[in-house]
Order: C-alpha cells, then structure tokens, then sequence
C-alpha cells in the first residue's frame, strides 16, 4: 500500500509543532502501527534527519504508553484495542493518516507525539495506601468473602491502563474515567472500604488540580477506552464522593 502520512513534529516542549508529510510505500496489512512508523524512522535515520518521537514500551495493550491520536480518533479506528495492537490492514491503498498526540492541557506534549502523562500518576498517588497487612501474618485473601458481581466489577475497573484515551477523547479533557476506575476497583472490594473515604475525596481533589475538565455525560471516553472501563464507573465515584462530603 502507499500511505501518505501527516505526522505532528515538535522539537520540545517550549516549541512550536507542525504537521509534516510524509509518504510511504509498500506498507503490508500485516505491520502494526508502530511497525509502520519504525520503518518510516529507520528511513529518517538512513537520511540523516531526526526520528519521529512516539511512546511505547509492551506492545501488546498493558503498559498504556502508546497514546496516538490517530485520524482525530485515540488509539485509531478500531475499538478496544491500543495503538500498539492496531495494523495497517485496517487502511487502504492511498489512505491520508494524520497523526497527533493527545491533546489535553493537563498532557503537555514533550516532543512529537510523546505527551507528559504524569498528571495520572499523581493522581494516583494522591489515592495513597491500603492498610492490609501484608509483614508476616497476612490474611488468605480466600478467607474474605466478596460477592462475585463485585469482583468482576473491581477486575474490569482494575483493567484500566491509564493511557489517557478517555481525556484525549472527551471534548472537556476530563480525566473522570480514569480516576473512577481507579477509585472503583479498590471501593467495591472490602480491603478498599477502610481508607475509601479520604481516597476518593484526595483523588478528585487531585484531578482538579491538575486541569481537567469536568463530566457532561457525552460518553466519548466510554467509546474510545482500549479497555471498555464503562460509565458506571464514573456513576459509583460520584456516589462515593457525596458520600465522603456527607461524612465530612
Ligand atoms: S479509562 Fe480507559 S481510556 Fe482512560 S486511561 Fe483507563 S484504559 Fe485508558
Ligand atoms: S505500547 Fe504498551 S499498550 Fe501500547
């Protein structure tokens, strides 16, 4: 296939970026994504000129790091997969792919596609510890009793891999798709009810902080997440946030 390629570039983080072109040929429907822009960074390299900065690490859909905004779509056309798991068959011969980090004030890009995520972390960070007692005598987590419906629902939110799909999908860049999940997957189990209070409330502060924007219930992240990390999720932080504002 020939790929015409339209690529953000940007030299820093203080710099303006731009689209550049860029034109492929012989690209087979059995390359990923990635694989793609390697070959288009070995021929880079080959001339002379600066590579195309992308993030990855697993690809295989774990680590999250391959945040690419592809064709205005998070992780491109196909739903539930990451960019690193998507493969050029999903494009024809003589397709335009534009390609762009997230986009997102709360994700400053740090050079071409490779955007500052970091504000995940520290939200994450801000949900702090759960006093299980894990120094000698730990309980055989089989001996807490924890409804199935419960478990699964803590497991789906667990799959969350925060890659920032759902900010970069959401007109209003919110991030409450993510902290929910992560609120979730520790609220719905009961190891998670001891500190449940301050977390959510430490979260939510967090991601305020932060810049994100807020929730209006378009639902876009729903749609774009790699990992289908539903609504509902976002339905039990609210909860859990008045909750914790009632008990102060
Ligand atoms: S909720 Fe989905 S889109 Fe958002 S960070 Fe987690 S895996 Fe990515
Ligand atoms: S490179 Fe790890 S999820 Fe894509």
């Amino acid at each position: 296939m020939k790929i015409y390629l339209k690529i953000w570039r940007q030299k820093d983080a203080s710099s303006k970026g731009k689209i550049v072109d860029y034109t492929m040929n012989g690209v087979e429907g059995d390359m990923s994504f990635l694989e793609m822009l390697d070959i288009l960074n070995e021929d880079l390299i080959s001339k002379g000129e600066v590579p195309i900065e992308f993030d990855h690490d697993c690809r295989e859909g774990i680590c999250g790091t391959c945040s690419l905004q592809i064709n205005g779509r998070p992780h491109g056309p196909d739903r539930l997969i990451t960019a690193c798991q998507l493969h050029m068959r999903s494009f024809k011969d003589g397709d335009t792919i534009v390609i762009e980090p997230f986009r997102a004030k709360a994700f400053p890009v740090i050079k071409d596609l490779i955007v500052d995520r970091n504000a995940f972390e520290r939200i994450q960070q801000a949900g702090g510890f759960i006093s299980v007692n894990t120094s000698g005598n730990t309980v055989d987590a089989n001996n807490i009793p924890i409804r199935k419906e419960n478990a699964d629902k803590a497991f789906n939110a667990a799959a969350c891999i925060g890659c920032g799909a759902c900010v970069a999908a959401c007109k209003n860049a919110s991030a409450m798709l993510f902290t929910s999940a992560k609120v979730s997957q520790f609220a719905l189990l009961p190891q998670g009810r001891v500190e449940a209070t301050e977390r959510v409330q430490n979260m939510v502060r967090q991601m305020d902080l932060e810049g994100f924007g807020n929730c209006t219930n378009t639902g876009a992240c729903e749609i774009e997440c790699p990992k289908g990390i539903s609504l509902e999720n976002i339905a039990r932080m609210n909860r859990e946030y008045l909750s914790a504002s009632i008990k102060g």
